[in-house]
């Protein structure tokens, strides 16, 4: 039994998490800085480094505790080290090296988006390798087909802005609070998904790439045209906003799963909390015979737990990280 301890700083969640052999989650504790951010409408990249540094040794505390382990328990660290905010990511990555050292543990830095496909690892029903990963989170709009190693190879990305991005976008010029794609989901729920038209770059043109700025830029073109949004037009425009996003990624994630031969669909990452998404994926899915895996909510958004499953992965096909670990802010996965 190996227990890891995994830190994750990369954004403006402080998280830790204690997980046994990569599949059992003894802790997995989130401080959130939402409230901090919500009034500038958006993350304020050096007031979460701040809030990282106050956070993490009681966050590390509470999540040791809740497991019911010491240091002496465990038997590595993992930790994000990319990509993410620089100065974020710096303090959970010089925190877990320290603890490492000190403690003479293995290390392991980890991509956050490895963490986002293998969350599904900590679920009761996890798929095997090779899947389809669809992540797609604030960041970050990515297909990758996630093989034996477990090796990643990417099929699709954004060109523009991403999923969650173009949410919390849509969100702001609604007027809506930060971060806004949860608040579309709820007001969408009463709207009506074919109200307006909002166009689906790139479909039909063989790609298994994305784009979402003149999803963004019809909506605003839209606002203007209208005035304020209240009330049933307000959920319809939410509606078809959502729609639209939602018809891309779930198609182009069925189009890259039949392109790469794979039966396997993982749909992860912050914006797979969306109800819309989820369903219409599940729909598109089983029409496809394709199986689909999704973590739930609180394993989609950013977490640590996910950042151990895919450390003890890493751990076991050999990484290690040395002393000299550093963040990077761009780090590529594949
Ligand atoms: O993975 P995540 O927690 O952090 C990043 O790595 O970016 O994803 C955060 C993103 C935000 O853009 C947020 O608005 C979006 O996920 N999100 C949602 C929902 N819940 C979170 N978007 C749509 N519907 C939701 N229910
Ligand atoms: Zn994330």
């Amino acid at each position: 039994m190996v227990r890891i301890l995994a830190i994750e700083t990369s954004c403006d969640e402080t998280a830790a998490a204690v997980v046994e052999n990569g599949r059992v989650i003894l802790s997995n504790v989130i401080a959130s800085q939402v409230e901090v951010h919500r009034r500038f409408g958006g993350v304020v990249p050096e007031i979460a480094s701040r809030n990282h540094l106050a956070k993490v040794l009681p966050i590390i505390d509470e999540a040791l505790a809740r497991s019911g382990s010491g240091l002496e328990s465990l038997g590595a660290i993992a930790v994000t080290c990319g990509p993410g905010l620089a100065g974020a990511l710096i303090v959970g990555v010089q925190v877990a090296k320290a603890l490492a050292w000190t403690r003479h543990l293995p290390l392991v830095g980890v991509h956050h988006l490895a963490g986002h496909l293998h969350a599904v690892a900590l679920t009761e029903r996890p798929p095997e390798l090779p899947f389809l990963g669809l992540v797609v989170s604030g960041g970050h709009s990515s297909l990758y087909a996630v093989e034996a190693g477990p090796s990643y190879r990417l099929l699709g990305r954004t060109l523009d802005d991403a999923a969650g991005e173009a949410f919390d976008k849509v969100a702001k010029l609604l007027g809506l609070p930060y971060p806004g794609g949860v608040e579309i989901d709820l007001l969408a729920e009463g709207g009506d998904p074919n109200a307006i038209s909002f166009p689906r770059a790139l479909q039909n043109r063989g790609t298994l790439d994305f784009s979402f700025s003149g999803l963004k830029t019809a909506v605003r073109q839209h606002i203007e045209r209208t005035g304020e949004l209240r009330g049933q037009a307000l959920r319809d425009l939410c509606a078809s906003f959502q729609e639209a996003i939602c018809d891309v990624l779930s198609s182009r994630a069925l189009d890259a799963a039949r392109s790469a031969g794979l039966r396997r669909l993982v749909l992860c990452g912050g914006v797979a909390a969306n109800r819309r998404l989820r369903e219409l994926t599940a729909r598109r899915a089983a029409e496809a015979g394709v199986e689909l895996f999704v973590p739930p909510p609180k394993l989609c958004t950013d977490n640590a737990a996910m950042i151990a499953t895919a450390g003890w992965l890493w751990l076991e096909r050999g990484d290690r990280s040395r002393s000299d670990l550093d963040a990077d802010p761009s780090l590529a996965l594949a």
